[in-house]
């Protein structure tokens, strides 16, 4: 048996993806999540432990009661709108949680983190695309709990030799490939995921006319006036980590380091509903509503550091095998509400 690996957020989205990548590769993985927006039977091939990483007791138990080599911590609130209305959740979550956490490794000996951060910690980038030495200015709480993060992370790492990558996601996408994982959010306000279920409404016999899916905003400076993203495919996201893991093993002697974590593409949000109408075959309308609060136009990630340092490479670059994933799981796991 590999190293054992603590995934905090193992019952999310991306982080159950991560827990059975590892648990494939043979590591023995354990996962701390608090249930609130992940799901107890996405947990596969791993422990589950229900705490939460504002709970420093419980925390302090999982290290203690296992031996733990390496954290990949995933556990945050993670929608950019949410999070302008909702600041204390975020604030208290993200950074609060975080700092329990790398505490509790700190206290137990335990200095290799990964953390999932985020490309909104650049807000509304002046150049694209954004590496890792644009200027971080984010524009939205959540934006700033992550960026907060990491700064705490730099500084553990001069103090106290406390080793972490931090992986700046841009739009995680798609599904596992073989089927047997996908996105479940509750509430879904993601973009992939809505534009699946109006293909899904439609396909059922819904009146295309009659349209669920929203755009929110078609006067942004962009090409076609609509936000763009660079989509990553979920799997090749996991794949980073690990290749971030053996970097960590391989150079004891890291602080924090930080890497973007994209194809280096971007598509906008009609782009996205057009490749969606070729995939599903279905007719799918939208209405245009004012934009979401928090929005940056344009990000695309520049993730050359990454596949030159962490020596990875996405599998799936084109937005187009996101989208099949993503179709073959929801047209077999399609959500209750449609
Ligand atoms: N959008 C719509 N209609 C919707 C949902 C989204 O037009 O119903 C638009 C958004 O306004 C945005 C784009 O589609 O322009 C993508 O929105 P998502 O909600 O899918 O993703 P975000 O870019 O807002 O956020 C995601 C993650 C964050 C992460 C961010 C990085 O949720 O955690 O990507 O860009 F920080």
């Amino acid at each position: 048996m590999k190293e054992t690996i603590l995934i905090t957020g193992g019952a999310g989205y991306i982080g159950s993806h991560m827990v059975r990548q590892l648990a494939a590769h043979g590591h023995k993985v354990i996962v701390f999540d608090n249930l609130s927006r992940g799901n107890a039977d996405a947990v596969i091939d791993a422990e589950l432990v229900v705490g939460d990483i504002g709970n420093s007791e419980e925390l302090a138990a999982v290290f203690k009661n296992s031996d733990i080599d390496a954290v990949m911590h995933f556990a945050a609130l993670a929608y950019v709108g949410e999070s302008v209305h909702q600041p204390d959740i975020y604030y208290r979550n993200n950074v609060l949680g975080t700092l329990n956490l790398i505490d509790a490794m700190h206290a137990h000996g335990i200095n290799n983190l990964i953390f999932s951060s985020t490309c909104a910690t650049y807000g509304q980038p002046e150049s694209l695309p954004i590496t890792e030495s644009t200027p971080q200015h984010p524009i939205n709480p959540y934006g700033h709990s992550k960026l907060m993060v990491e700064q705490i992370l730099k500084d553990y790492g001069d103090a106290f030799n406390f080793r972490s990558i931090a992986l700046r996601y841009f739009n995680a996408a798609g599904c596992a490939v073989d089927g047997s994982l996908g996105e479940r959010h509750d509430p879904e306000t993601h973009l992939l995921p809505l534009i699946l279920f109006e293909a899904l409404r439609v396909r059922n016999g819904g009146d295309p006319e009659e349209s669920t899916l929203n755009i929110f905003g078609s006067d942004f400076e962009t090409h076609d006036g609509t936000c763009i993203r660079d989509y990553i495919h979920v799997s090749d996201l996991c794949t980073a980590h690990t290749a971030a893991y053996h970097r960590m093993l391989q150079k004891p002697e890291l602080g924090a380091e930080q890497f973007n974590l994209g194809v280096n593409r971007g598509y906008s949000v009609l782009e996205v509903i057009e490749a969606c109408k070729k995939i599903t075959g279905i007719d799918i309308q939208f209405n245009t509503v004012t934009r979401r609060d928090g929005d940056p136009p344009e990000l695309i990630a520049d993730a050359s550091a990454a596949m030159i340092k962490l020596q990875w490479k996405p599998e799936f670059p084109s937005i187009e095998h996101s989208l099949q994933h993503a179709w073959d799981w929801f047209s077999k796991n399609p959500p209750d509400n449609l």
